[in-house]
This record gives C-alpha cells, structure tokens and sequence, in this order.
C-alpha cells in the first residue's frame, strides 16, 4: 500500500497533483500574497485528453495547496476535440478594466484557448476560489486556418497598453508558425501588431533590467521549451538582438511560464516548467513541474545570457546539513567523502577545484555497487553528463561549480552559477540513497560543499 503523497516516485519538493495527468502550468498569477498555479489537466484519467486549468496555490513557492478545477471545457465541448481549456495566462485586472471588481478584491483575469473555438477570458473576484466565463467570449475568434494559442497578456508600461503574445501563424503558411502580439487598452478588445516565426507553443515576453548594468533593459521572448531571443520591445513588435539560445539541456523542461504581478519590492522573474515526458510506473500522477527558478540576464563579455537559479525559498525545505571544505578527492570509492550523506531527496552545493582529475562527478541513489545515476564532468571535453544529456560547460579559473536539486524522480543540474541548466526526470531503479562523489585520473580538490538533506513539502 503506498502512502498518498509518499508513493516511490512522488516528487517531494516538486508540485505533482494529487492524481490523474497534467501538462503546462497556466494562469501564473501573484495576488494578496498567493502563488496562484493553474495546469492542463485532465480530470478522467492519466493520459493527456479533455483539457481543464487545474489550480493550487502558495505562499512560498514551495508547498501548494490543491484547490478545485478552476476552468471546465466550454460549452459545446463533445470530446476532447472541442472547447476544452487549452493554456494561458492570468493578470490581476488593477483598474477594474472588466468591471468585475467585487469591493477591494480585484479581479482576478484568465486568458485561455478554447481548443478549435478561439482565445477566451475567465475571470474570479474571490481571490480564483471560483470562475466565471467572460459573456463576451472569444475576445479572439477561432481562425479556421489556425489553431492559435496559449496566450500570455502583460502589462507594457511604456505604452501604457496591455498586450497578448500568441502562438500561431502569420497566414495559411505552416512555416510561419510563431508568435503574434496583440494590444489592447481594456483586455477585451484586442489589435494585432506584429509576427515573429520560428517559435512553437506557450510564448512568454519578460522584461529585465541587466544584472550587472543597471541602465540597461532587455526583453526575453521565450519559446515553449524556455529556449530564448534577447531583444527589444517597443510596445508593438520585438527586434531580436540574439541568435535563439537554449535554455535547458535536459529532455523535460517544457511550456515554461513566468508569474506576473510580482510586486516591485521583491522584483524577481520566477519561472516554472512542466517536466515533459517522465515515466512513473504505478504512480497515480503522471509528471511533474520543475523546481520554480529565478532569472536573470548578465551581460559578459561574449554577449547577454540568462541566468537561471532555484528560487532562494529552498532553503526552508533544508534538513540535516553536511559539509566540506579544502577537502581533496583522490582516485577509488573509499575516498568518497559524502559517505555519511544518505536521502534520495538532496540540495547539493559544491565548488570544485579540477587539479589533476580527467573526469569527476556523483553517483546519486548509488547502492555501493556503482549502479546509481551519474553525473560526470568531463576535463578535457570541458562538458558535463546527466541521463544521456551532455552540455558544454567551460571551467572559470581551473573550476565548476555545481548545485544539484535532487528529487525522487527528478535531477535538476544548476551548473557555473545558473549559466547552464539541465533538467531530467528520472526513475531511479533501486531504493538506494547513497551518494558517491568520485575523481578519475587524478586529483580533485573540494573548495566547498554544502549537502542537505530536504524536507518534504507533503509534510503537515
Ligand atoms: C503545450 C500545449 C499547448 C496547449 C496545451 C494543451 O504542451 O500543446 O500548446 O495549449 O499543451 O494541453
């Protein structure tokens, strides 16, 4: 018999529902201190089909408290062909633009494609506990030669409009598919602008002020796999400065969403992904979100590159606490310094000093026999492996640094501060939580290295 929410593969420190299938986070809104997060569900069953916004929310990113399905399918629905709730986004309506408002509680505004029967708005005046269709609805008609969708409206403060980036194509042309914006000055009533190709599923437009230049603002317009242009925005159309860059090297990072409505006094771009494509045998849910990240963009001296990190609030979830310092690795299992280290739930910080090592990495969920998941860096490849994903990694002064999020069906590689990212769900095959860090070749030196063990977030 397996514990609800403590079955063998059930994320620990990752959002999972309580069963049935899900797929994009949708509608990621901040109000009155509440993460909302709504996600394609299917209410019947395991498999993706008959599209609903289920709905959680949280007050620190970390642990989410299930709320009831927030959109049905629309009216004429038949089958899962038909007006089910397809992604989108959601914005706290400040000025009463809809004429919702219920006293001081503003309204809460879903924008969502209605599969095959256009883009549409729901809305909630009770803080989205319930939801109502928008009489007007399609704010979108259905264009017969497309199937448009996953709309993402923000606020453009320059222009003072608000704004729709929109999956779709540019006419009839299967290779214009891309993203198209729209602006609007009351949310209902929306003006095509623009068109950029080349993008597929779930846009996203962020604006950043530069990390380490703070005159300097840069829009990033996300594809569906988080992969992204660095660019301009006028309020009408982007002008990309970039070539597209990847922002994930893993298999599962996929329909990434940022919140909106952060207020400015926290001021960070957090982002979520669902984690496409994980098999977990037996298990009542099927996948899981990504471990939410901040983002950032620096400029450094080849150009401007996003960064991306777990968000500071994991450290609330740490447990028993390991760690190393001015520590060297040398060669064979029994110099494995993380013997101690047990748990198949980890945040694993370290910096390491490549010495005279070919090769260095971890064995996580290892049963002393070698048959764990690895984690290699490669010296003279200058490339880091996880799962049969390998991305470039160059050292910074003779050094990697890696933080490591460790789930029961997940590993998630945050490499040389958030420059590389590889995320992958993982089934592991063995109940084993030892936790080898090896060197091959030669000599590896430990600068630093913080273990925790994590706490569940299913925990009361
Ligand atoms: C992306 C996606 C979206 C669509 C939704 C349907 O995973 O295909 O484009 O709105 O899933 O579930």
């Amino acid at each position: 018999e397996q514990k609800l929410y403590d079955e063998l593969y059930r994320p620990q420190f990752h959002f999972t529902p309580e069963k049935n299938w899900h797929n994009d986070p949708n509608g990621l809104v901040f109000y009155d201190n509440e993460y909302h997060m709504f996600y394609q569900h299917n209410p019947k069953g395991n498999e993706w089909g008959y599209m609903h916004w289920g709905h959680t929310v949280s007050t620190d990113l970390l642990h989410w408290q299930p709320l009831p399905i927030a959109l049905y399918p629309d009216e004429g629905s038949t089958d899962k062909e038909k007006c089910t709730a397809y992604s989108g986004s959601a914005i706290v309506d400040e000025n009463n633009l809809l004429g919702k408002q219920n006293g001081n509680t503003k309204t809460l505004v879903a924008f969502y494609t209605s599969q095959h029967c256009g883009q549409r708005i729901a809305y909630s005046t009770n803080k989205g506990r319930t939801w109502e269709k928008y009489e007007g609805n399609p704010i979108i008609p259905l264009d017969e030669n497309d199937d448009a969708r996953d709309p993402k409206v923000f606020w453009h403060e320059e222009s003072g409009k608000w704004v729709m980036a929109l999956y779709r194509k540019s006419g009839t042309d299967e290779g214009t598919k891309g993203v198209s914006f729209y602006t609007s000055a009351n949310l209902v009533n929306w003006e095509w602008q623009s068109h950029i190709p080349g993008f597929y599923e779930c846009p996203d437009l962020v604006k950043f002020q530069v990390t380490n230049r703070p005159d300097e603002t840069k829009w990033v317009l996300f594809d569906g796999d988080g992969s992204y242009i660095i660019g301009g925005f006028d309020g009408q159309s982007f002008t990309p400065e970039t070539a597209k860059m990847k922002s994930d090297w893993g298999k599962n990072y996929y329909a990434t969403q940022t919140w909106s409505n952060i207020p400015d006094s926290d001021g960070r771009v957090i982002q979520i992904a669902w984690m496409r494509g994980g098999k977990f045998p037996d298990m009542p849910f099927n996948g899981q979100m990504s471990f939410p990240c901040e983002l950032s963009v620096t400029k450094f001296d080849y150009g401007y590159q996003l960064i991306r990190k777990p968000v500071s609030e994991i450290e609330k979830l740490h447990g028993k606490h390991y760690s190393w310092e001015n520590k060297n690795v040398f060669p064979g299992l029994n110099d494995n310094k993380l013997k101690k280290v047990s748990g198949d739930c980890l945040h694993i910080i370290g910096e390491f000093d490549l010495k005279t090592t070919d090769n260095f990495g971890f064995m996580l969920r290892n049963d002393n026999k070698s048959t764990g998941t690895e984690i290699l860096y490669n010296v003279k490849r200058e490339t880091l492996s996880v799962l049969g994903c390998t991305v470039p990694l160059p050292p910074v002064d003779n050094k990697i640094k890696l933080e490591i999020l460790l789930d029961r069906a997940s590993i998630e590689i945050f490499a040389n501060d958030g420059k590389k990212v590889i995320s992958n769900c993982f089934t592991p095959t063995e109940k084993a939580t030892d936790v080898v860090l090896f060197t091959n070749g030669g000599e590896l030196g430990i600068d630093k290295i913080d273990v925790y063990e994590m706490n569940s977030i299913w925990e009361k």
